[in-house]
């Protein structure tokens, strides 16, 4: 039998991307198989991102592009998952002719059903959000891995209720994966091949797994028990919240070689007003002292965040406290954003959009100026330092070179050696850009 064929388009954070896997498992048990021509699917699905208005803008533009391919294939299915789906629900279905289907991010385990009302004839549609579902036990199908490095997810939604993020009310209720499942995964991922592996959740920090004995897994445990799988499989997890990021934490990561020392602790804005606005639940000090807590236990720990400029009300001298906190920090890398107003969110409905785009334009080029400058001094500092650099490829401009990471997340470059990807080499430094290392594999 000619199995029928999906493309999956996935836009968003990783946790997209790792969903994605997991519409790849549940659709090839229906007997579908993944292409990566969209030409030749029978099904399209496109996961969608909210968190800012140029995400969806984005998809929406790939929407209109899919009506020609529609044309062509009568047949063809094409549905919107994730995020987007949660937020717009059936006004989707409605404005957006294209489309045959809707699932929010919480029912991917309905999608055989939906793709068979569609089949009947029928527009399809399930938004629900779950308090429960987390995907347990479903085997992701790592369609577009390098087979060196993969993402599991620990946990799903997030109850911070920052003012600026959808992300709530898009992914419901925050609720961990069982952390015996967690460890199966990592253990079957580092017996293929696998040597990297990042745990996902929208906070990280904050993951707790009741044990049926009623014992309490936290996310320091759960690490200790994912470190203690094999001291090749490297570790790495996304995001941490600086309110809960513990001590307890830190000193875990220290016992391992194979934890990552690298740490993305978002910080959204410098100035201790605006923090409190953002719901962020700490002050200025408040995250130098967990920076301080950094780098006293992990000396050698990598530190990148995110950074928002323009939230409501933001004025010259709280844009100027953010430059200064970067400049005091020196980040190793930052993702730097715009103020995005999300429709119902807490400073949708409490606060002017008021910062004129202008000034946010500015403030955005001046802090990600700012932030080249320091990850090219964060570079120049690792000049005649040596790292285990773990092997991914070739590097993206020569067959000729390796590319690969060190622990702090830098990613390195050096002339082909007799390994191959998935081991490890010491690298020595000899040059940088501000986004690359440039190295020599060392014995
Ligand atoms: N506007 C701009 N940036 C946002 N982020 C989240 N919500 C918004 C928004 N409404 C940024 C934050 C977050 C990252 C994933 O996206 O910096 O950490
Ligand atoms: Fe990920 Fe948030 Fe975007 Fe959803 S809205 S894809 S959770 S970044």
């Amino acid at each position: 039998m000619i199995k029928r064929k999906f493309f999956i388009e996935t836009y968003g954070c990783q946790m997209n991307f790792s969903d994605s896997e997991i519409v790849a498992s549940i659709l090839s048990k229906e007997g579908f198989a993944t292409t990566t021509d969209i030409s030749e699917a029978d099904l399209i699905f496109i996961n969608t991102c909210s968190i800012r208005d140029n995400a969806e803008q984005r998809v929406l533009r790939r929407l209109k592009m899919l009506q020609s391919l529609k044309k062509k294939n009568p047949g063809l299915i094409i549905g919107l998952l994730g995020c987007m789906a949660e937020r717009l629900k059936e006004e989707l279905l409605e404005k957006e002719q294209v489309l045959d289907l809707v699932a929010g991010p919480d029912v991917y385990r309905d999608l055989p059903k939906l793709i068979r009302q569609v089949g009947s004839g029928q527009k399809a549609i399930n938004i629900l959000l779950s308090q429960e579902e987390t995907y347990a036990d479903i085997a992701p199908v790592r369609y577009d891995s390098n087979g060196i490095s993969a993402f599991i997810s620990i946990m799903r939604g997030c109850e911070n209720y920052c003012a600026y993020c959808v992300v709530p009310y898009v992914r419901g209720l925050e609720r961990s994966r069982a952390a015996a499942s967690i460890i199966r995964e990592a253990t079957f991922l580092f017996q293929h091949g696998y040597r990297e592996i990042t745990l996902l959740g929208q906070n990280v920090n904050s993951y707790c797994w009741v044990n049926p004995d009623k014992t309490i897994t936290g996310f320091a445990d759960l690490l200790n028990q994912v470190a203690q799988i094999n001291p090749l499989l490297r570790i790495r997890f996304s995001t941490s919240h600086p309110k809960d990021l513990s001590n307890e934490l830190l000193h875990t990561i220290a016992l391992y070689k194979n934890i990552c020392r690298s740490i993305h602790l978002p910080v959204q804005s410098g100035s201790s007003r605006i923090l409190d606005k953002m719901n962020r639940g700490y002050s200025r000090d408040q995250y130098m002292d967990r920076i301080n807590a950094i780098h006293k236990i992990l000396p050698d720990c990598a530190i990148s965040t995110d950074v928002i400029v323009g939230f409501c009300s933001e004025t010259e001298n709280d844009h100027n406290e953010t430059l200064s906190l970067m400049k005091e920090i020196g980040f190793d890398s930052a993702f730097m954003f715009r103020y995005s107003e999300r429709p119902d969110t807490l400073a949708a409905n409490n606060y002017k959009d008021d910062v004129p785009f202008e000034d946010k334009e500015r403030r955005l080029k001046e802090i990600i100026d700012l932030q080249q400058s320091l990850s090219y001094k964060s570079n120049e500092k690792d000049k005649g330092k040596k790292f285990e650099v773990l092997i991914e490829g070739y590097s993206k401009r020569s067959k000729e070179h390796f590319s690969g990471r060190n622990s702090q997340n830098k990613v390195v470059v050096f002339p082909k050696t007799n390994d191959k990807p998935g081991d490890y080499v010491s690298a020595v430094i000899q040059g940088f850009t501000s986004a690359t290392l440039l190295g020599k594999a060392v014995s």
